[in-house]
């Protein structure tokens, strides 16, 4: 039987993309293996939104350089794959698959063409029209589930490789992304995320013509489902709708990622983010309003072309205004193709790393004073595994915070896929920690 491995780097969308590539190779009577040596094909499905993610799977590729020819064949899938294209051949003459995921419907096809012998095949076409739809998909989680509802992003933010690397929006008809949910719901998965790299641009293709808020809904109302989240969103697309869907029901998840960049309208100009300082808390304000505390996490960018120290202390000044639950923030990588590349001002790496560590300092306290509300409370916690090191159980609440908590039972008590009430006792920057109290009440 011929056999695959396959590593996965970056964001949600490309783990997801895994499973599907996983589901269509077992399709085509692959096993999967667990390491790149007992492997015919072995496959990394790349990221390239930041300069250290692309050098990782070259640095990847070079461990196995030795390792090609006799049968076995190396493939490199996904954002670097469409970045590079048949530049991989050369930078890595030992890979004979270069493929982005805007190709995957045709995977079946191009790995047809490696069995057969070809030694340099390509799926590169960036204007498909096509969603990658695949009756087989392995997955990871066995509680959460992840359903793509849109491919490809249409903006085009100034230091973002993403435009580049999964083409144009294609957004998936609402009959089939019900049809999976329901079909997963079936199976016993209780937790759906839907997925893409800006859901508030969902249009629905088909004649119902749903927007995302009215996607949401639906997704939610489907029996034996009790907890649905979305990532990511864009600021500029995030309508007043979301919170009220949100709102009407509540197995959609009170919490919303909504990345700002920086906290200088001259910086969001700069960065083509389509919306102002004003006009992203004008957003936070609607969820903030909400009936149910909503969660609110973001991603900031520091050192981006021309970011002065000012700009940089509006940021800091937005963090204490929005008091995020999460913070992601990454010191500017310039990336081929982008329009930053032509921007003046570039930050020196030095000044970038303090930035960001003051950044993180600030958001680390915010985290910790925020978090430290909660004790006392009792959270709604799907259990995802026993961590026998700390005799905890290990789940994440509604809002998404990772959530440790003992059980009279222990190990015993077999919490899996559950879930239950958990009286939160103490509180970490990042975590918290709790006692169990019972079965948490359906919805
Ligand atoms: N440099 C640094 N961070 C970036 N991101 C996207 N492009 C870059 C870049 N060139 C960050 C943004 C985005 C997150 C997924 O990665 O904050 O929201
Ligand atoms: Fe990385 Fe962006 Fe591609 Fe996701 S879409 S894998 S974050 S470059």
């Amino acid at each position: 039987m011929k056999t695959f491995y396959i590593e996965t780097f970056g964001c949600q969308m490309n783990f997801h993309d895994s499973e599907k590539v996983a589901g269509t190779l077992a399709a085509l009577g692959y096993r999967e293996v667990s390491r790149p040596e007992q492997a015919d094909l072995v496959l990394y499905n790349t990221c390239s939104i930041r300069d250290k993610a692309e050098q990782k799977v070259f640095s990847r590729l070079r461990e196995h350089r030795r390792e090609g020819g006799n049968g076995k064949r190396f493939g490199v899938l996904g954002c670097v794959a469409q970045q590079e294209g048949e530049r991989v051949f050369e930078r890595a003459p030992h890979v004979s698959l270069v493929c982005g995921s805007a190709s995957y419907g045709r995977l079946a096809e191009l790995v047809a063409r490696l069995e057969a012998g070809e030694r340099r095949v390509t799926g590169l076409e960036l204007d498909a029209e096509s969603t990658f739809e695949t009756p087989y998909t392995r997955r990871e989680n066995p509680y959460r589930a992840y359903i793509t509802i849109i491919e490809g992003c249409d903006k085009s933010c100034a230091y973002c490789v993403v435009p580049f690397t999964r083409g144009p929006e294609r957004s998936r008809m609402s009959g089939a992304i019900l049809e999976e949910a329901r079909r997963l719901a079936g199976e016993g998965y209780t937790e759906i995320q839907l997925l893409g790299q800006n859901v508030t641009r969902y249009r629905d293709p088909s004649p119902a013509g749903w927007d995302f808020a009215t996607l949401l809904g639906r997704v939610a109302e489907i029996e034996g489902i009790r907890r649905v989240r979305f990532m990511t969103s864009h600021p500029r697309d995030f309508v007043a709708e979301i919170v009220r869907a949100i709102d009407a029901n509540e197995r959609l998840c009170n919490h919303v990622h909504l990345p700002v960049q920086s906290g200088s309208t001259r910086v969001l100009r700069r960065m083509q983010r389509l919306y102002d300082r004003e006009e992203y808390l004008e957003r936070i304000a609607w969820i903030k309003a909400a009936r149910r505390r909503i969660a609110i996490t973001t991603d900031i960018i520091v050192g981006f072309p021309g970011e002065t120290e000012q700009d940089f202390e509006e940021t800091l000044r937005l963090l204490d205004e929005v008091e995020y639950d999460a913070l992601f923030s990454f010191k500017y990588s310039p990336r081929p193709n982008t329009a930053a590349l032509a921007l003046d001002g570039q930050v020196p790496e030095e000044e970038k790393s303090r930035r960001l560590v003051i950044l993180q300092e600030k958001q680390r306290s915010i985290q910790l004073r925020r978090n430290a509300r909660l004790v006392g409370e009792r959270q709604e916690v799907l259990v995802e595994r026993y961590n026998p090191a700390t005799g905890q159980w290990v789940g994440h609440s509604a809002e998404n915070r990772t959530v440790n908590f003992t059980s009279p039972g222990g190990a015993a008590d077999a919490l899996g896929g559950r879930y239950v009430a958990v009286r939160i006792t103490r509180a970490g920057p990042n975590s918290l920690v709790g006692e169990w109290r019972g079965e948490a009440e359906g919805r």
